[in-house]
């Protein structure tokens, strides 16, 4: 008896927070967009300018509710919408994947000089990437949203990373996924070792882009 009660409270519970982030969903969603158009805002002008884009693609993502409840709960925080919104910041997710390392930083440059962007925290897994060789740079900016009750200020967690590190984090997450969390040593040394000659290729396709580079710049100027 006493587990069905509990049970039912458990199911209003979730009702109710189901109801207070369909309401608020919107907001996050909106958030989004306006990350989103900021950025191929930034990626046409640049083509205009320089003839080609610092973005390949991006991708967006809304945490779901079960996503939420659950990083609530892994992280002991309370589990409600108002604690979701106080402490996650990748209820929005917008992930921006560039041709080469150097327009991740163009791009993270453009985005947070823009004087509408709060640059919360920024983590650059590139420079220092994680113990599994996981490399990305991490913002967390948040943006004005004006809604009907006014203007209001929303969280947006903005991954930027080359295709070469894309691929790699890609892989990384379907074995992780697949394998339940246990990858087993020797695949997690060599995924490792994966990611260090990601680095290099990434390093040289740079270099060899600076150069053809200079070749067009010298051709231009007549040299
Ligand atoms: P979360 O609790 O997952 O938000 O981690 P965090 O708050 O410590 O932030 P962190 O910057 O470490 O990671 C945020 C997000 O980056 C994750 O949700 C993934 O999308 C991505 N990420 C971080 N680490 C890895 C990794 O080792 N492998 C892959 N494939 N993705 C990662
Ligand atoms: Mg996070």
């Amino acid at each position: 008896m006493a587990k069905e009660n509990s049970m039912q409270q458990m199911g209003v519970a979730l009702q109710q927070m189901m109801d207070e982030f369909f309401s608020i969903q919107y907001r996050y969603s909106a958030a989004m967009k306006e990350v989103q158009t900021k950025l191929e805002i930034l990626d046409d002008e640049f083509q205009i300018k320089h003839r080609r884009n610092p973005i390949h693609h991006i991708e967006s993502r809304l945490k779901s509710i079960q996503s939420i409840m659950g990083k609530l709960r892994r992280k002991q925080f309370p589990v409600s919408m108002q604690s979701a919104m106080e402490n996650l910041h990748d209820i929005a997710g917008i992930r921006v994947v560039c041709p080469y390392v150097q327009d991740v930083y163009t791009v993270a440059g453009l985005l947070t000089t823009q004087d509408d962007v709060k640059l919360v925290e920024m983590r650059d897994y590139i420079r220092s990437p994680k113990a599994n060789g996981y490399r990305s740079l991490h913002l967390i900016i948040e943006i004005p949203v004006f809604l009907q009750d006014g203007r209001m200020m929303v969280s947006v967690e903005v991954q930027i990373r080359t295709i070469a590190m894309d691929f790699w984090a890609s892989l990384e997450h379907d074995l992780r996924y697949k394998a339940a969390g246990k990858v087993p040593d020797d695949i997690c040394a060599e995924l490792l070792s994966v990611g260090e000659d990601i680095a290099t290729l990434d390093e040289k396709m740079q270099s060899i882009h600076d150069r053809i580079d200079a070749i067009t710049a010298d051709s231009k100027t007549g040299k």
